[in-house]
């Protein structure tokens, strides 16, 4: 039987407008705009894209957006600059610096000189410590957008074996502490992780963020799992166009998965989505106002 498949975009749509209608009443009642800055460094066209989609997204739910775009071989003392000035601006409650940087700037000190309160990636050691603690109020876009469509197609995941494949600061760390905050029983796996096919059959859910093309194999799930596919990898479509495709081996595992997301149209579509709401937090936060509930 093939698999339920997840429906990012639906999700996200509907989040998306219980967040502008918050919005709107935060205006009408407040006088507050969220506003969302975003800072790209070079010219990488992936992330041109994400960036602009932001800004985009931002603009449609009736925020204030500001793009700063800054070439390729700017210092690391104007970048530091930049991001001081905007974490000073009353006018902006969230920045986001898109990643990777270009090698020669130092992300450790970028993050360093980002207000903490304006974190919407929450990449901050005080932002990662508050979710180590459980005391987060941003937490990371795309973890934060996993757990969603967890909550939405599986319920409760207490005692469920995850399996985490990947480990960076933007969606593996967080998302097993989120996993964990949920009493699911997490494993954390890696490039240097041995018998990775062992571990998938383990898990009831299987979440791959390892940036490489079809990695996970169909034959490594365990059937009836659950599967949330974060990587996003353009390949060469054999046909002069490239095409996006996830870090799992998509047409063959959904004939084993119970519930599998599609790439595109399933993680993907919930992160931008989760950026919004935690902008909405941080104008809320920034304003003294009690925070956004139940969105
Ligand atoms: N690069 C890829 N994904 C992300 C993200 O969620 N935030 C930032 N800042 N950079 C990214």
């Amino acid at each position: 039987m093939s698999a339920t498949i997840i429906d990012g975009k639906a999700s996200a749509a509907k989040l998306r407008e219980k967040i502008a209608a918050y919005a709107a009443e935060l205006k009408a009642a407040h006088g507050l705009q969220p506003g969302l800055a975003t800072v790209l460094v070079g010219n990488d066209p992936a992330s041109e894209v994400y960036v602009r989609n932001k800004g985009k997204t931002a603009e449609a739910l009736g925020f204030r957006s500001v793009h700063i775009a800054l070439p390729a071989d700017t210092p690391q003392n104007e970048l530091l600059a930049t991001v001081r000035q905007l974490s000073a601006d009353k006018t902006v409650h969230g920045i986001l610096v898109q990643l990777p940087l270009p090698k020669h700037l130092d992300e450790a000190a970028v993050l360093d000189a980002l207000d903490p309160a304006k974190d919407v990636d929450a990449l901050t050691p005080t932002n990662a410590g508050l979710l180590l603690s459980g005391r987060a109020h941003l937490v990371s876009c795309t973890p934060a957008g996993v757990m969603l469509l967890l909550q939405e197609y599986v319920g409760d995941i207490a005692g469920k074996e995850v399996l985490v494949i990947g480990r960076s600061l933007l969606f593996g760390k967080p998302a097993a502490q989120l996993l964990l905050a949920a009493n699911a029983t997490v494993t954390m796996a890696h490039s240097r992780s041995k018998d990775l096919p062992m571990l998938a059959r383990r898990a009831d859910i299987l979440v791959a963020a390892i940036g490489k093309p079809g990695f996970v194999k169909a034959d490594w799930i365990k059937p009836g799992a659950v599967v949330i596919d974060v990587g996003i990898n353009r390949i060469d479509a054999g046909d002069g166009k490239t095409r996006l495709v996830g870090d799992v081996d998509y047409d063959a595992a959904k004939e084993v998965a119970g519930a599998i997301t599609p790439v595109p149209g399933g993680v993907g579509a919930m992160t931008i989505v989760c950026l919004m709401q935690n902008t909405l937090i941080a104008a809320c936060a920034q304003n003294n106002l009690p925070l956004p509930t139940g969105l």
